[in-house]
């Protein structure tokens, strides 16, 4: 583990789960620009660390996932610094969705603006019963900097991301997994546990097979559905050069577990 003071954490477990923690708990940890650069750094650490092979990203604290953006930091902005600072965020949040390997976010309480960016970026979301969302920038006089306008309709579609866009309300848990925006549901306790559970089933799992269905997907949706056909076909068939492509169909035929070795 990581010293406590520091704002990002990145804690190593024994099976290939890395835990990345925003560690600013009196802030409810509110993203300044140090602690995105700390997360830019971090996540690249864990991306070029071959024994990590999913990533789960929460928050410190019972309270917040991430409750935003610094608002503190973002009141003293201009203009040109204001481009910047959605520009750095965006960059990190991009590599986030962009990684090779899954990250899944669990959502252990406030995802407010900035927050709710971030989790949108995972691949994955697991939520607390206890969590809550939204983008409250417009109460701010401001918009989503780091992807929400672009991410939130996406996943939910355009007019449930407008209206949670443009009232700035909250909504719980439960009905952000109506709508689509979380994937599963947990009791704060087993929150973590819940996102091991995940992160296991895709560590037994080919390998280069998970980062190519992360590209072909993350290339796919945007792109024509015939650059992303065109795409999908040339990954599909580079899987056939891999030897995890024999074991896992041999293992199959045999009626054994696949011992996949990421070649
Ligand atoms: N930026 C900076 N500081 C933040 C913050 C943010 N986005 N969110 C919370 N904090 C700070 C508070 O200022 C407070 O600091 P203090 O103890 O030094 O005064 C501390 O975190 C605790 O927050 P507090 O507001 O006292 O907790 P609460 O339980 O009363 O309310 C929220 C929780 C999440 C409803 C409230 O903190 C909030 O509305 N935060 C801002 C959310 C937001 O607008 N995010 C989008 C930013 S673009």
């Amino acid at each position: 583990m990581a010293d406590t003071n520091d704002t990002i954490l990145l804690d190593r477990e024994a099976d290939g789960i890395a835990i990345i923690t925003v560690n600013r708990p009196d802030k409810l940890n509110a993203l300044n620009a140090g602690t995105v650069r700390e997360l830019d750094r971090v996540l690249r650490e864990a991306r070029d660390d071959d024994s990590i092979r999913v990533i789960i990203l929460t928050g410190a604290g019972e309270k917040a996932f991430v409750a935003g953006a610094d608002i503190a930091e973002l009141s003293r902005m201009g203009p040109i610094d204001g481009v910047s600072v959605s520009r750095e965020g965006q960059a990190t949040f991009r590599m986030i969705e962009a990684l090779p390997k899954p990250v899944i976010g669990a959502i252990n309480g406030f995802a407010l603006g900035g927050g709710l960016e971030l989790a949108l970026a995972c691949h994955i979301r697991i939520a607390s019963t206890r969590a809550k969302f939204g983008l409250p920038e417009v109460k701010l006089g401001i918009i989503p900097g780091y992807g929400g306008t672009i991410r939130l309709p996406r996943l939910v579609g355009r007019g449930r991301a407008l209206e949670l866009m443009l009232t700035g309300d909250m909504i719980d848990t439960e009905e952000a997994y109506r709508i689509g925006l979380v994937n599963r549901v947990a009791e704060p306790e087993a929150l973590l546990d819940a996102a091991r559970v995940m992160a296991r089933k895709m560590i037994a799992n080919g390998p280069i097979a998970i980062a190519l269905a992360l590209e072909s997907v993350d290339r796919g949706m945007s792109t024509t559905i015939d650059d992303a056909q065109v795409l999908e076909s040339n990954l599909f068939g580079l899987l056939a050069s891999t030897d995890d492509m024999r074991e896992g169909m041999t293992a199959f035929l045999e009626k054994r577990k696949a011992e996949f070795k990421g070649r």
